[in-house]
This record gives C-alpha cells, sequence and structure tokens, in this order.
C-alpha cells in the first residue's frame, strides 16, 4: 500500500512531529508498505497529488495538522486519512472549547478564564481564580508556552510569552497532585501510564529530553482509579467525537480525584511518547499500532 507521510508543518511542535513522522515511516517500512513522507507547506496539495497515495499517515502535531485544517484539506480531496475528522480536531485543538464542553458535560477541569491579547492590552491577574496558576496558549500542544505562575509579577510576562503563540491565552487553576495520561484506540481505552517529570511539571523539556521523566506503565494505582480514569478518557473521546485514537491527560489529587488537563487529537509517536508505549504494555508494538492506524483509516 501506499502511504503519504505528513511531517513537520508550521506548529510550534515541529520537530515533535518530525520525531513522530520518523518513527512512523521506519515502522511502515517495516511493514512492507510504500512510505513517502512530505511536509505540510504551501505544496502540500501539489506533492500529494503527485504522490497519490492510497492513505495519508497524519503525524502531525498542533494548529494546521491537528485543527481541522489539514483534514479539510484532505477530506476535500477525496483521500483517506489517520485520525480524527476536521470538527473534532478543530474543537480538541481549542483548549477553551474543550474545557466549556467538559464542564458542561460535568466532566471535571480546573476553573479557567481566557484572556484576548488581540488588541495588545494586558490583562489583569483575574481575581475569581486562585494562585498558583497554569498560563498557556489557547491552541498550541507539547507544553510549548505553558508557565506556572505563582506571583501577581510573574503574570504579566508569562501572559505575554503566550501571546507570541496564539493572541488567546488561557489561565487555569494549578492542580497539585500525580499526572497520569490515557489512551484510546478504536473504541477502547490502552493501560494508564503515570508520569513522573524531571521538571516542576510535564513540560516540553521533560517531554522530549532522554530522561526528562520516568513514565510508570501499568500506573501504579489501583483498579478503581484505573477504570475511572480509562473511562473518563473514553467519554472525552466520544464526547468530542474523536476517531481511532486520542489521549487524554489527567492530573489525580491526593485526595483521589482526577481532573481533566487536556485532550490530543494526535498523540504522539515519538521514541519517548506516552501512547506509543501504553499500547505496548497493552500487547500491540509499535509496528501494529501504526497498521492498525492505517487500517481504521480505511474502514
Ligand atoms: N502534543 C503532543 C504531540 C502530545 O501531547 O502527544
Ligand atoms: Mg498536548
Amino acid at each position: 500500500m501506499k502511504v503519504a507521510v505528513v511531517m513537520g508543518g508550521p506548529s510550534a511542535e515541529r520537530e515533535v512531529s518530525i520525531q513522530s513522522g520518523t518513527g512512523v515511516m521506519r515502522a511502515l517500512a517495516a511493514l512492507g508498505h510504500d512510505a513517502r513522507s512530505l511536509d505540510f507547506d504551501g505544496r502540500f496539495v501539489e506533492a500529494i497529488r503527485e504522490i497519490a497515495p492510497d492513505v495519508v499517515f497524519n503525524a502531525l502535531h498542533g494548529p494546521g495538522g491537528e485543527d481541522g485544517t489539514i483534514q479539510g484539506i484532505l477530506e476535500w480531496m477525496g483521500i483517506p486519512f489517520t485520525g480524527s475528522g476536521i470538527a473534532a480536531c478543530a474543537v480538541a485543538m481549542d483548549k477553551h472549547l474543550t474545557k466549556k464542553l467538559l464542564a458542561a458535560e460535568g466532566l471535571p477541569t480546573p476553573a479557567w478564564d481566557v484572556f484576548d491579547l488581540t488588541g495588545g492590552t494586558l490583562p489583569l491577574l483575574p481575581g475569581s481564580l486562585n494562585l498558583p496558576l497554569v498560563v498557556k496558549p489557547r491552541a498550541s500542544g507539547s507544553s510549548a508556552g505553558v508557565v506556572i505562575v505563582k506571583s501577581h509579577e510573574a503574570w504579566s510576562k508569562a501572559v505575554l510569552a503566550a501571546s507570541t503563540r496564539t493572541p488567546e491565552v488561557l489561565a487555569e487553576e494549578f492542580v497539585p497532585g500525580r499526572e497520569f495520561s490515557c489512551g484510546v484506540l478504536g473504541e477502547e481505552a490502552l493501560p494508564v501510564v503515570e508520569i513522573v517529570p524531571s521538571d516542576e511539571f510535564y513540560s516540553y523539556d521533560a517531554k522530549y529530553k532522554p530522561g526528562g521523566s520516568r513514565h510508570l506503565i501499568p500506573a501504579p494505582i489501583d483498579h478503581d482509579l484505573t477504570s475511572r480514569l480509562q473511562t473518563l478518557a473514553l467519554s472525552v473521546h466520544r464526547l468530542l467525537g474523536l476517531r481511532d485514537y486520542s489521549r487524554t491527560d489527567f492530573i489525580v489529587t491526593k485526595e483521589g480525584r482526577p481532573t481533566i488537563l487536556e485532550i490530543n487529537a494526535l498523540p504522539g509517536m515519538t521514541p519517548t511518547s506516552l501512547l506509543p508505549e501504553e499500547a505496548l504494555s497493552a500487547g500491540i508494538s509499535y509496528e501494529a499500532l501504526v497498521e492498525r492506524l492505517v487500517q481504521h483509516a480505511l474502514a
């Protein structure tokens, strides 16, 4: 089968996407497929027409690749692609919309507010939220631009930094606790992983630098909490209308209360990424995972 692997793209997660795409290319070659890689740039439509693939493996992350843009182009061209469709990606990439949906369904997510810096005016520290706050771009990934704000003084700098990535910035209450993640593959939840970051939180460096964090899999938690996190991951997957795979990240407080941090429509597929490790722990090798995603796209 001829598979075009799209990687790179315009987002802050370009390097991460290249690592995901390189892993996917290697797996496709090992599986005996004819794999061709290409970037998501101004030549994309022309390049994809030249390749004329049976299916596109989308190894992009972040805006452009994970927000409905490329999904719209491929729908329009009539080419099957891995992962979720336009609407689900658009919502999952937008942290404000995602949290509104979660809240409307009564699913737990930290208290938050959103600020528009388009006009250049710096917002005041919101009185309705308690410090510390986690400031992040409204639409980004891999923790790019994410800062924990512990004081009034740190607020403006963090908001300004986040707004260089998207003009709208989200601030949510920092929830102390242990960090977990749970992927969904097909219609089933994968084993839960606990993340022990070397940094103050699971930052960009903690995610991708070798030795940047430890992943405990399956997570050393009791059966009840495991199944609660798996049920939440499946609920979120269905609520957002995600297809074939996704990954939901959580904090669990010391009282054992889970809260949803975010949802990834295109989970990382790099050597240090969580979903491939979760799949492996369920007996699904990286190659088998890639093959399943291709087959789901064609189904
Ligand atoms: N956004 C990255 C790739 C992830 O969360 O897996
Ligand atoms: Mg993410």
